[in-house]
């Protein structure tokens, strides 16, 4: 079965096609990145425009170079910008009306986990996630397909979202994830102690803010003349070791009380190649981590999840609507 995946939730337009949940035919993006980067962040009016432009191109050409009639199609249907979602949710319903093929809404979130399935070895139900995005730290118990409890949360910012205002802070371009990343390749990791937001005790919740604004008194009490490249290095490593930091311990603490063996981890965050590094060297668990193109929005994750709702009996007709602050359960 072919599913056609659309993605559009927030600055990338991600079209792909998938067969059997799993076999990803074709996936193409369109990025919106040096537009953005001009403000700083994603500016929602222009990022509708931006998928109004480029949906019908990606779509035809994905069908094209793939030679796939699709079977369904999936669409995010939330949460992300209502505009962006609103040009996914629509031109989906209209291709599945005039083909006459099922659609299927799909949360955002869990696409990421689903870009687990796309993994040659994929997990096996139950998991733990951990989704970590621009919009999203959650750890996630999987009990069984689209079977999820919410175990942890952040209180305030997002991970993604404390890189993109960190890197904005400290004069580095968008998006922060990455280009911290780079800065930090030559910095020493334990030049500046910053606080570990909800570090002490059992709970899983996670805070992004003050880490972020101890980041801002750091800048703001360091004179100009010590503002070095190293510095710069040295105070984006320290930033991406604690942000990481966190994410480690709280799962580790979250793969103890929960018991799970196994652990997919997902989102534009999940690209960091310190994550990447310190689960698998650090957690006890077996560790699902998607390649790279997968990690960050795309339409192969939403064919994915797509596919395993139809395969589980899911239906839906053509009623329901974009939702910016959709529940995943
Ligand atoms: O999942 P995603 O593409 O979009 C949302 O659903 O939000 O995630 C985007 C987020 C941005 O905040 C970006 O800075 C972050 O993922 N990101 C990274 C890296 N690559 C992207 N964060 C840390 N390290 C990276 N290498
Ligand atoms: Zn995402």
């Amino acid at each position: 079965m072919y599913v056609l995946g659309i993605e559009t939730s927030c600055d990338e337009t991600g079209v792909a096609i998938v067969k059997n949940g799993r076999d990803v035919i074709n996936n193409y993006f369109a990025t919106q990145v040096p537009i953005h980067a001009q403000f700083g962040g994603v500016v929602p009016e222009i990022a509708s425009r931006q998928h109004l432009i480029h949906i019908t191109y990606l779509v035809r050409k994905v069908l094209e170079e793939s030679n796939a009639i699709p079977d369904a199609v999936a669409v995010t249907q939330g949460p992300g910008l209502m505009g962006s979602l609103l040009v996914g949710v629509n031109f989906a319903k209209a291709y599945a009306w005039a083909n006459k093929i099922p659609i299927i809404p799909i949360h955002h979130i869990e696409g990421h986990i689903f870009s687990a399935m796309l993994l040659e070895k994929s997990p096996e139900f139950p998991f733990l996630a951990l989704v970590v995005s621009g919009g999203h730290t959650m750890l996630i118990e999987c009990k069984a397909p689209h079977e999820y409890k919410i175990i942890g949360n952040t209180r305030d910012d997002a991970v993604g979202e404390c890189f993109d205002k960190v890197a904005r802070l400290l004069g580095l371009p968008y998006p922060g994830g990455p280009s911290i990343q780079k800065t930090a390749e030559k910095g020493n990791p334990h030049a500046i102690k910053f606080p570990l937001g909800l570090s002490s005790g059992e709970n899983l919740e996670f805070s992004y803010s003050g880490l972020k604004t101890s980041v801002l008194y750091k800048i703001k009490d360091t004179p100009q003349s010590e503002k070095t490249e190293q510095w710069l290095a040295d105070i984006s490593a320290s930033f991406q070791w604690c942000a990481i930091e966190v994410l480690i311990n709280k799962t580790k603490l979250a793969l103890k009380k929960t018991g799970l063996k196994k652990l997919v981890i997902g989102g534009g965050v999940s690209a960091n190649a310190l994550l990447r590094k310190r689960a698998v060297e650090e957690l006890d668990a077996e560790i699902f981590l998607p390649p790279l193109k997968y990690c960050l929005d795309n339409g192969a994750m939403i064919a994915s999840a797509g596919y395993s709702r139809l395969f589980h009996g899911y239906q839906s007709d053509f009623s329901f609507t974009a939702n910016p602050s959709l529940p995943l359960c």
